[in-house]
């Protein structure tokens, strides 16, 4: 009985652990799965469907000048021809997807 007791907590502790590690792969996953297909995997914008809608870089001179502010004001209200996200993500999502993509700016 002890025993099951004390690995049921282990249990606990590992998945605890594993929080942070998943918070840290939410901004990648919301990435992939709502924006890549415009801006591409890289965030270079450099498939079909970005040309087509001018998507610009997340490396060019202008992006690289955005502050995370300033990229979840266009995430959260939309900017030209990309749709607002307000709604779809939380504010939380939000701010994850902007982080990943400041580590894809580097
Ligand atoms: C339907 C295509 C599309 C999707 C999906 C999309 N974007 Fe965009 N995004 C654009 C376009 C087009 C622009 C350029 C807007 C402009 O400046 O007119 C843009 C611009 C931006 C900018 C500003 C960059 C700059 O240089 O002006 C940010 C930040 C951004 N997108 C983040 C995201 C995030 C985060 C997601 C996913 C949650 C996303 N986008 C999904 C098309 C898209």
């Amino acid at each position: 009985m002890k025993r099951s007791v004390r690995l049921w907590s282990l249990g606990l502790l590992a998945a605890a652990a594993s929080i942070p590690a998943l918070a840290q792969n939410n901004g990648e996953q919301v990435y992939k799965a709502r924006c890549a297909m415009c801006h591409g995997q890289d965030g270079l914008a450099t498939t079909a469907v970005a040309k087509m809608m001018s998507v610009p870089s997340f490396k060019s001179p202008a992006a690289k000048k955005m502050t995370a502010a300033q990229m979840i004001a266009a995430t959260t209200d939309g900017k030209g021809k990309m749709p607002a996200f307000k709604g779809k993500l939380t504010a939380a999502q939000i701010e994850q997807v902007v982080g990943y993509i400041q580590k894809l700016q580097k």
